[in-house]
């Protein structure tokens, strides 16, 4: 199978070969050619880091608002963000092929996209090591890139035992909250089953807020009781409160240790987020501005 993908490949088609989950996870594959002056469009920030690694940066057409790295993609059309994806965007691109993550581009979408005739691939991203590896192996594989795929695991892997080394050293817990903010208007907070729960996790924090999946409006009350030890935003989100003096104004912010300590992170969005090639200096960073 890895060396019909290279022999198409260098023959000036790109094979595709897409792993597609449905709602109840049972896995149907399909396959389909495109030339490889085939215009992509990426509807998810980690696709397109991927798909730059893989050298396909010249097909991307049209990305998404998260699609920030490398910076040359802020160059490229927009097409939304998450589920404020929407068909007319994406095909007003005339796209060859379109990739998302399941899950995540409401299922209308993908319906409409796929009805006027384009090839929408969707592949799963967990939130984990592994869920990055299998990401970054399946977008690889599905465009006949599988040794690029490899050496960018290599890399990942690498960067992974370096973050680990000094994790393993560090023996307090610190409680983080990860806020996300787009001006006062808009203030989440993120709990369990959310990239941010398991960065926290893999940076050797605890999530400071419990019980509940995905993110829910930020409260003063909330805010209390999970007494964090730090805050952490994306760097967009700070600087939308006005930095951390716009951030103590928040009711409730200045009343926990976070608060009073000033102990602030701030990362970039997608480096944070992401769950793909960069996932083991993210790691890293996010554990050395915590402890
Ligand atoms: C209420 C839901 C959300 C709204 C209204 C929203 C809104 C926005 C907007 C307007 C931008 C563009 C900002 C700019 O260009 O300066 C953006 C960017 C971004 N969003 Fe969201 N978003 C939401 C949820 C999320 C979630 C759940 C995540 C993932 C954890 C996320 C991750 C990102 C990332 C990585 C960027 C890239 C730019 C950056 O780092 O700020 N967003 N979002």
């Amino acid at each position: 199978m890895e060396a019909m993908n290279k022999n198409m490949f260098y023959k000036g088609f790109i094979f595709i070969l897409a792993v597609a989950f449905n709602a109840c996870n049972i896995s149907t594959t399909t396959e389909s050619e495109i030339s490889d002056s085939a215009k992509i469009v990426s509807t998810n920030g980690t696709l397109s880091e991927i798909l730059v690694e893989l050298g396909f940066e010249d097909n991307i057409v049209g990305v998404d608002v998260a699609s920030t790295y490398p910076a040359s993609l802020k160059e490229k059309p927009k097409i939304g963000h998450n589920r404020d994806i929407a068909s007319e965007g994406v095909l007003a691109l005339g796209p060859d092929l379109v990739l998302g993550i399941a899950n995540v581009v409401k299922p209308e979408v993908v319906e409409q996209i796929r009805a006027a005739g384009v090839k929408m691939v969707l592949f799963e991203h967990e939130y984990s090591v592994e869920g990055a590896k299998q990401l970054i192996k399946a977008v690889a594989d599905s465009l006949g890139q599988s040794a690029k795929g490899d050496s960018i695991l290599t890399a990942l892997d690498a960067d992974l035992v370096v973050a680990d080394s000094m994790i393993e050293q560090i023996e307090n817990k610190p409680k983080v909250l990860f806020i996300y903010a787009r001006g006062t208007g808009t203030m989440m907070v993120a709990g369990q089953r959310t990239q941010l729960d398991k960065m926290i996790e893999l940076a050797g924090g605890v999530n400071a807020v419990q019980g509940f999946d995905d993110f829910k409006p930020l409260t003063a009350e909330a805010l209390i009781a999970a007494n964090p030890d730090v805050i952490l935003l994306f760097d967009s989100g700070l600087s939308s409160l006005g930095g951390i003096d716009g951030l103590l104004e928040v009711q409730g912010i200045d009343l926990t240790n976070a608060g009073k300590n000033r102990k602030v992170v701030e990362m970039d969005g997608q480096f944070l987020t992401g769950f793909g090639p960069r996932l083991g200096k993210a790691v890293l960073e996010l554990a050395t501005k915590i402890h």
